[in-house]
């Protein structure tokens, strides 16, 4: 199980700016899917740049507690495809850690097994909603034993039955479980969403060497069962919402300039550019290649002064994660405003208390709402100090620190080490770029 301490403090001085080139570690999202679907072909595949984070860490070794052979070199993957419907039985529960990618997913995958499993994670998972996946899941004949919709998650795999599922609330993790369901499933399984969601899952099952169809601009998805994938060779860009901070970072601070290479330019997950350019900051983005449905290439942040921000609703799934980024340019002198949010309620921890929280600490007003935040006021910045807590979530520890940047003295952040979850070197690239 991932442990994550909240007691370490670490210390983050002022910055002046923020300079230089890099390229982020592997994309943590993307990294999930590849090492899944490899798990699920016929053949070996190769992972190249495969997230270094703690969570898709997790995604490996419930892979092998099903008798998946994994072989790591770096942050190169080498994962021997079972082929379809030959996972074995676990003899233990599987620990998904902290997170939720894992265990919704593999819920998808589990269910279609011909054997029972049970899936545990970290405190912070435990709390996490489930009834998401085990609805429809259910709805396709899985029986999921679960304590009040939360983990663990007890999954009597079963022969499936397809199904058209709408759902409520639009999400990556809940349409990918559906598919993974019914990747395994005789007949047509589609899922159709409210709002376009990062298409990872669907670029992926094509890149293994399979189908789905696409309708209503991403808003449909539907997969035939059952199909047999093949193994790939395939290198993971590098993650968009670990180069965001970055790109934030950059952006608040006049004279700054950052130039993140091989940055993986999913338009499902991008939204957080035209942010960028409304807050004031020059951006430029140059697409280098596209490989298994992936665009990517180089993105440079420019810094300007910047002004108010307003997150309408309807932009939100496209940069739900990239939210605490954003609430980071708060402590630049930014107004930020963010509605239609309440998903960051049920992240690895609720994050609107916690940035609220965090950013009053930084001196930095702040206010909840219900679905979102307003922090921030126009030229005024973090006053430093703290401690802000990041109440052991990843997205909180980065975010203060990108805030801290603009303190009058050092500011002390409780939880760093959560960064481990999705990038694991932050502190140490932080270091290097700033000045
Ligand atoms: C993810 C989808 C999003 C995102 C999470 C990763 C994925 O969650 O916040 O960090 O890999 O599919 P939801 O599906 O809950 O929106």
């Amino acid at each position: 199980m991932t442990k994550i301490t909240r007691v370490s403090t670490t210390t983050v001085p002022p910055a002046r700016y923020v300079r230089g080139r890099l390229k982020v570690p592997g994309d943590k999202a993307i990294s999930h899917r590849y090492a899944i679907f490899s798990a699920l072909a016929g053949g070996p595949s190769r992972l190249s740049n495969y997230a270094p984070g703690a969570d898709c860490h997790s995604t490996l070794a419930c892979l092998r507690a099903l008798g998946v052979s994994v072989i790591e070199d770096g942050t190169t993957v080498t994962v021997m495809g079972r082929g379809l419907g030959r996972l074995g039985a676990p003899s233990a529960p599987l620990d998904a850690g902290n997170s939720g990618t894992t265990m919704r997913m593999m819920s998808g995958v589990l269910a279609a097994q011909p054997f029972t499993t049970t899936l545990i994670g970290d405190e912070s998972l435990s709390r996490r909603p489930m009834r998401r996946v085990i609805e429809p899941l259910g709805t396709m004949g899985c029986r999921i034993e679960s304590t009040d919709g939360r983990p663990p998650l007890t999954i009597h795999g079963t022969t499936l039955t397809p199904i058209t599922y709408s759902s409520g609330t639009p999400s990556a993790q809940v349409k990918s479980a559906i598919l993974f369901a019914g990747l395994h499933t005789h007949g047509t399984t589609t899922v159709v969403e409210p709002a376009q969601t990062r298409d990872h899952t669907e670029q992926a099952i094509r890149a293994f060497g399979g189908a789905v169809r696409i309708e209503d601009g991403g808003r449909r998805v539907s997969i035939e069962g059952p199909q047999s994938l093949a193994g790939q060779q395939l290198t993971v860009p590098g993650d968009f919402s670990s180069a965001a901070f970055w790109m934030v970072a950059a952006a608040a601070r006049p004279g700054s300039r950052v130039e993140l290479e091989d940055v993986g330019l999913n338009p499902s997950r991008t939204a957080l550019l035209d942010v960028l350019r409304r807050v004031g900051a020059r951006v430029t983005v140059q697409t280098t290649s596209e490989s298994a449905g992936e665009p990517r290439g180089t993105v440079i942040v420019e810094g300007d002064r910047i002004g108010r921000v307003d997150i309408t609703p309807e932009e939100v799934p496209g940069l739900i994660d990239e939210l605490p980024a954003i609430a980071a340019l708060a402590g630049h002198g930014a107004e930020v405003s963010v509605r239609g949010a309440g998903e960051l309620r049920v992240k690895e921890t609720d994050r609107i208390a916690a940035l609220v929280a965090g950013l009053r600490a930084l001196g930095i007003a702040a206010d909840e709402r219900p679905d979102g935040f307003v922090a921030g006021e126009a030229g005024r910045s973090t006053v430093g100090a703290g401690p802000a807590d990041a109440r052991g979530d990843h997205r909180m520890a980065m975010a203060f620190a990108i805030a801290a940047l603009a303190g009058q003295s050092p500011s002390q952040i409780v939880g760093a080490d959560s960064v481990i979850i999705s990038y694991p070197g932050f502190f140490d690239t932080l270091g290097r770029l700033v000045a």
